[in-house]
Formats: C-alpha cells, sequence, structure tokens
C-alpha cells in the first residue's frame, strides 16, 4: 500500500468520523441536520461523447427547507468515481420548478434572484471543480426551498438537473475537447439550428448534447458506459431551526453591456483567451485579464462567495463600487491521476466565508468582477462567474440590548479533502473561539 493511500484512507476516517461527530452534535443542538446521496437518472457516453441533459423531478429532500449544501460528482455504474480525463464534468446545475397542474402542459422554472436569471438561474450548480469546492452554507443562514405554495395553475415545487458532460476517452485533442472547440466536434450548425459563424472557434454552441469530439482511431467504435451524478444534499427543516434566509446571485465576466453603457444585463456566459502577444510574454506579462460591472438590485451581507473558472484560470475577484474587495477566489489543480485529483484540471474553487456583516453590499451597488487566465495559449469557451449568498442586513443590536457582551463566535471549519465539507460553527469544539467585534 502506498503512503499516499494510506494517508488519504486516514484523512477519509477522520472525515467520516468527523461526519458522524456532526451528525451527532446536530441532533444535540436542535439543528437536526439531514443529509442524503442520490443517484441522478443514468446517461450514457461512448469516446468522445457529449450529453448534455435535463433531468425533471430528480430525487430531492420534499418540504420547507433551508438548504446548507449541495454538492456531486461522476460516478460509473458500481459507484466508483470517474477522473474527469475520462468524464469532463463541463457543469451541473439544480433549480426548482413548478410542473403544470394536472393536465396542463409544461412548468415554470423557479430561478434564483439574478442577475442573469435567463440563462445562469440555478440554485446549485458547479463543474469539474465540483469534488473540492466548499458549498457549505454557514450559519445561521440556509437557501430557503419549499416555503411557497405553487402559483396559480401549478403543482409542488420539483426539481429539475442538468450534467453537462464530455466523454474524452481516447480524444485527439483532450483539453480541445474540453474547450468545446468547433473543428474538433466537426459542428457547423448549433442546437437550435443556427449556423456557427468563422467568428465562434469553440464554446457550449459546439459541444451540445449528443455532439462528438475527434477519437483516436482506436475509440471510434468504442463501448458507451453508463454513468450517474451522485449528489449529497444536505438541509434542516425549516421549523426546526431559526434559519436567515439567503438570495443566490450568479454574475458573469462574459457580460459587457454595462461596461457598453447598457442597462440590462447580457450574459455570454463564456468567452475566449486569446494567446498573449510576445512583447506581453516578454514582459513576462502572459496574463488575460477580463473584467465586467454587475449591478446587484438588492443589497445586504455577503455571507458565501465562490469564482467558476475552467482550466487556465489563475483567479478571479470581486470588488464593491469603491474598488473594496468583497471575494477572491482561485482555483486548486489536480496533480495526480485519481479522481479528485486530476493532474491539469481545476479540482477546486476556494471560496469565502466572511465574517458576518463584514461584507456589506447596497442595493444597486455596481460591482466589479475580475477572471484572470494564463495567456499561454489560445482557450475556448472560458468561463467567469461568481456566485453569491446575500442575507438581508440585520439591524445591529447594539442600542437595545444594555451592556452587551462581547458574543463569542467560532470560526467554521472547511475542508476540501478528502470530500468537500464545512463543520458548522456550532460544531467547532476546543478550537479557540474568536472575538466578534460586530462592528
Ligand atoms: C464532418 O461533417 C461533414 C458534414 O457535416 C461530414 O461530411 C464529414 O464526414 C464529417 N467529418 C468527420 C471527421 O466526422
Ligand atoms: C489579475 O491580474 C492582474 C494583473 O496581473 C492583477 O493585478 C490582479 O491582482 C489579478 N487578480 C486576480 C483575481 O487574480
Amino acid at each position: 500500500m502506498s503512503p499516499l493511500f494510506l494517508a488519504l484512507l486516514v484523512a477519509f476516517a477522520s472525515a467520516t468520523a468527523a461526519a458522524a461527530a456532526l451528525d451527532d452534535s446536530a441532533r444535540g443542538h436542535g439543528h437536526r441536520l439531514k443529509s442524503r446521496t442520490f443517484l441522478s437518472p443514468p446517461f450514457s457516453l461512448r469516446p468522445g461523447a457529449v450529453s448534455n441533459k435535463w433531468y425533471m423531478d430528480v430525487a430531492f429532500p420534499r418540504g420547507h427547507l433551508a438548504l446548507k449544501s449541495f454538492n456531486g460528482e461522476v460516478v460509473d455504474a458500481r459507484g466508483s468515481p470517474v477522473p474527469l480525463y475520462e468524464t469532463y464534468l463541463h457543469h451541473w446545475l439544480v433549480v426548482p420548478y413548478y410542473p403544470a397542474a394536472r393536465g396542463g402542459e409544461g412548468f415554470l422554472m423557479r430561478t434564483n434572484s439574478g442577475v442573469c436569471r435567463d440563462t445562469l438561474g440555478q440554485y446549485f450548480g458547479l463543474g469539474a471543480e465540483t469534488r473540492h469546492t466548499a458549498t457549505w452554507v454557514p450559519d445561521p443562514y440556509g437557501v430557503e426551498v419549499g416555503g411557497d405554495p405553487p402559483p396559480e395553475g401549478y403543482g409542488e415545487e420539483r426539481w429539475a438537473l442538468n450534467v453537462h458532460a464530455i466523454d474524452t476517452r481516447g480524444a485527439a485533442d483532450r483539453p480541445g475537447c474540453t474547450e468545446c472547440r468547433c473543428d474538433l466536434y466537426n459542428v457547423t450548425v448549433d442546437e437550435d439550428g443556427r449556423r456557427i459563424g468563422a467568428g465562434y472557434a469553440g464554446g457550449t454552441r459546439c459541444c451540445y448534447d449528443q455532439t462528438r469530439c475527434r477519437v483516436e482511431d482506436g475509440f471510434v467504435d468504442g463501448e458507451p458506459r453508463e454513468l450517474f451524478l451522485r449528489y449529497t444534499v444536505m438541509w434542516v427543516d425549516w421549523s426546526d431551526a431559526a434559519v436567515v434566509p439567503v438570495r443566490i446571485y450568479i454574475l458573469d465576466v462574459a457580460d459587457e453591456a454595462l461596461l457598453q453603457g447598457k442597462s440590462k444585463p447580457d450574459c455570454m456566459l463564456e468567452y475566449t483567451v486569446e494567446e498573449c502577444s510576445s512583447e506581453s510574454r516578454a514582459r513576462n506579462d502572459c496574463v488575460d485579464v477580463k473584467v465586467a460591472k454587475e449591478v446587484l438590485p438588492r443589497g445586504g451581507d455577503v455571507v458565501y462567495a465562490v469564482g467558476h473558472q475552467h482550466a487556465g484560470g489563475i483567479g478571479t475577484s470581486l470588488h464593491g463600487q469603491d474598488g473594496r474587495l468583497l471575494c477572491w477566489s482561485t482555483p486548486t489543480y489536480g496533480s495526480g491521476h485519481e479522481a479528485g485529483n486530476e493532474a491539469g484540471y481545476v479540482v477546486g474553487m476556494s471560496a469565502c466565508y466572511p465574517e458576518p456583516g463584514a461584507v456589506r453590499v447596497r442595493d444597486g451597488e455596481a460591482l466589479t468582477m475580475v477572471s484572470n487566465y494564463t495567456g499561454e495559449r489560445r482557450r475556448t469557451g472560458v468561463m467567469g462567474h461568481f456566485y453569491l449568498l446575500v442575507a438581508d442586513g440585520r439591524e445591529e443590536p447594539r442600542q437595545q440590548q444594555p451592556a452587551p457582551s462581547k458574543r463569542r463566535r467560532r470560526p467554521s471549519l472547511c475542508f476540501s479533502f478528502p470530500v468537500p465539507w464545512c463543520a458548522p460553527a456550532w460544531l467547532s469544539i476546543g478550537q479557540p473561539a474568536m472575538e466578534d467585534d460586530d462592528a
């Protein structure tokens, strides 16, 4: 047994023990944190193939809940994690919806609070980084679901799941296939039948469901295999805890509308990084910096934020109107072979957990987003998104509370290894408590 494997085993065992402790502690404190793991419907991929499907009414906890985390990974029929160099997970996302009431057609998506709600309306969603990105919603916050009655003409809330995966076994050009380069997919019209112009070299318009990327000779007739997204939802029942609801915002660095003086967002979702010039290479300044502005309709306390970047990404940041830093999120790259540590792939994004009240955004504040990629070579279909959870700013209790002794607040601990999870603040027994200056 290799030392690395042993270390993994030990790390896993302690994480499992901690998770069990977390569960017990949850019960003891009346938080009643619940966790369940589900499998998506199967999808089948042969070498080079793409699956990008929506699954309606997927398995999901029911009732009036506060979601505390959501994460997933691609597994095979035996339940073994599949590495990204075999099945590249472009993205998965989940969004609640209301199906038409009996006899009716269609459904109504219940999208997040904006600003790209037509294109990035999901409640949760990640890509290749999913295995090592913390999605824990810190206490006392939660994503409220299932609390509203369905609108007239619609049935109870359900959940839709979208999984976009690319099988790159035997790919002629693995990075090219994951970057959805149109020439490798031999695609000239997009999924809606629109011609793809010569100016569009790659991106999701060229790797839609049922397309196929070029593979080496020996893989052309490769057998399809069955895969699943295995996802874990953690939640508390709404009635069981005093949860403060959060709004979800997703920002897109490829949205140039505001910088061009337009008032409505125009989220493009992806962009192309050009190879840097020989001059910038000579100056050792081979970085593609993309900047966009986005207005947050309603402000509050940012309680969680995380960026989304593809391979080649070197960091993304979000700033307030005055330039103050709201969150800095950087990718982690794998360095090995096993699932969760694939060399050259983004296997995690660092998340921000600001002190409650420390990162505040005004209603209608124009935020600036920066997304950096290395310009070593051209890359198509790259992304720069920011996912934010924002809570209504709580009134300062100062005046009402006579002689407030400093609240002692324990730091929340987040781990991304071997599975991404965070110990809620109330669990960190034995950790030094931090003074909360509540300024
Ligand atoms: C690419 O598509 C064209 C027509 O759409 C087809 O004639 C050609 O054989 C395809 N090439 C490959 C390598 O699949
Ligand atoms: C992006 O690159 C610019 C220029 O090199 C640098 O000033 C900035 O700090 C970088 N930001 C991030 C988030 O990496």
